[in-house]
């Protein structure tokens, strides 16, 4: 079943499989244990063209459909999951400047990916995260200057401390509300935006998550991408086609646990037989092997109806959300059918099951998903 790809869909998936099992699968444990990644896997990358898959030819990128980017983010999740998000963070940053900026703007941004550079985008803050309406950073107009002020603080932004440059959400209304959320092009090093505290995290260790400070920040009225108020549906459009990416690092996450769970059940003997002849345990495997292709197909779907340009917003929300869940409960089965070695940090699983929990958490929980799901649903 290859639901007719095309060979150079097939040829990148294979050259992205290569450089995950070469390069990033094997040093995945120890990233994790350092809780940073290494900049020279971000360099092979780029040389590879895989920080700027979304960019327009025209730009300069790769211009790859989504299904094609699904592909490769789910070889990426397969090797780890925290690197795979810093990946595709580069993807949803560059989403507003391609929905919304002039040509102008695209060409300034999509050269610095285009160079290696990574991208980070600013929506969520201390009081706003599922309420991505409640941004109260604010964005300040000087019509005279033809600049903007910005003041705030954001949370939890991947890339956030590593980024080259960053998609930032402000309110343009003194009393804030969905209707002066507004993007802006931020880069780094403009006075007064500094980088806070550096997360801790559970799992996806490897990718950078840090607190971002704006104190009066100036910025060039030109950095404006789109109309003050146009910010709340750019930051949707861009998470609809964002969220399917999500499903695809969950896949991989998901299928790399089941193959090794697999792996392991054949081998291993208890009661004198491989604990794969028991039932309960195949009846796991059976399950898991089920959700992750039904997982692949409501990925595929999202893509190709994004591709087709059809509305695609509940069938996004789905594959982020069905994707997530069976990561969760793939990666915790995985751990269960190893037993005492699948709960030992010697073994990848357990890395697995602790990046799994991030995928039912960022780009909108998934308790806000099936809220979108339901409203598409019932009105
Ligand atoms: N496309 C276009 N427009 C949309 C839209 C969409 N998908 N969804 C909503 N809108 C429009 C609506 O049409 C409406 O417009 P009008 O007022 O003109 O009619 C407006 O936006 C407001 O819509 P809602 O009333 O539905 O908005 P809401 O305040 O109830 O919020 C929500 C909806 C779905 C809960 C939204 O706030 C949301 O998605 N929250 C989750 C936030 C999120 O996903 N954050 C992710 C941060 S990035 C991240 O996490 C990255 C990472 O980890 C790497
Ligand atoms: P809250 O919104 O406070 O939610 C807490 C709980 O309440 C959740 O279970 C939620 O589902 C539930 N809840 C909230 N509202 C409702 C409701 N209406 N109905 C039912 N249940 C509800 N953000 C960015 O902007 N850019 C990034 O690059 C980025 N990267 C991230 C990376 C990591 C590792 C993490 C942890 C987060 C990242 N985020 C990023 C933020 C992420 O999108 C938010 O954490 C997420 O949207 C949830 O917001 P919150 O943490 O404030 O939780």
């Amino acid at each position: 079943m290859n639901f007719g790809f095309t060979e150079e869909q097939l040829e990148l998936q294979e050259m992205v499989r290569e450089f995950v099992e070469k390069e990033i699968t094997p040093i995945a444990g120890e990233m994790d244990a350092e809780n940073a990644t290494r900049p020279e896997l971000f360099k092979m990358a780029a040389d590879m063209g895989l920080l700027n898959v979304i960019v327009p030819e025209e730009y300069g990128g790769l211009g790859l459909d989504s299904v094609t980017v699904a592909m490769m983010y789910e070889e990426l999740g397969k090797g780890c999951a925290g690197v795979a998000t810093s990946m595709a963070a580069n993807a949803l940053a560059t989403a507003p400047v391609l929905i919304a900026g002039t040509d102008e703007q695209k060409r300034m941004w999509c050269d610095i990916l285009n160079e290696g550079g990574l991208a980070a985008f600013a929506l969520t803050e201390p009081g706003a995260g599922s309420d991505a309406g409640g941004v109260s950073t604010r964005a300040v107009h000087d019509k005279e200057k033809k600049t903007y002020t910005l003041n705030g603080t954001k949370a939890f932004i991947t890339n956030g401390g590593i980024a080259d440059i960053y998609l930032i959400f402000a309110n343009t209304r003194k009393d804030g509300g969905i209707r002066g959320l507004t993007a802006f092009i931020v880069p780094k090093g403009t006075p007064g935006f500094k980088v806070g505290r550096k997360e801790d995290k559970m799992g996806i260790r490897p990718s950078n998550t840090c607190e971002l400070i704006l104190d009066n920040v100036v910025i060039p009225e030109s950095n404006r991408v789109g109309r003050e108020g146009q910010g709340f549906r750019i930051a949707m459009q861009t998470l609809d086609s964002a969220r399917p990416f999500v499903g695809a690092v969950s896949v991989g996450l998901a299928q790399a646990a089941l193959d090794v769970a697999v792996a392991y059940a054949k081998e291993r003997k208890q009661f004198g037989q491989p604990i794969a002849s028991f039932e309960m345990v195949q009846e796991m495997v059976a399950d898991m092997a089920m959700k992750v292709d039904a997982a692949r197909l409501l990925v595929y779907r999202a893509c190709a109806m994004r591709d087709e340009g059809v509305v695609f917003t509940k069938e996004a929300a789905m594959a982020k959300c069905f994707a997530a869940d069976t990561a969760m409960e793939v990666t915790t089965n995985a751990v269960q059918i190893m037993g005492g070695y699948g709960y030992s940090k010697e073994n990848p699983a357990e890395k697995r099951m602790r990046d799994a929990k991030i995928m039912q958490i960022y780009e909108g929980t998934n308790q806000i998903q099936r809220l979108v799901i339901a409203n598409k649903v019932m009105y």
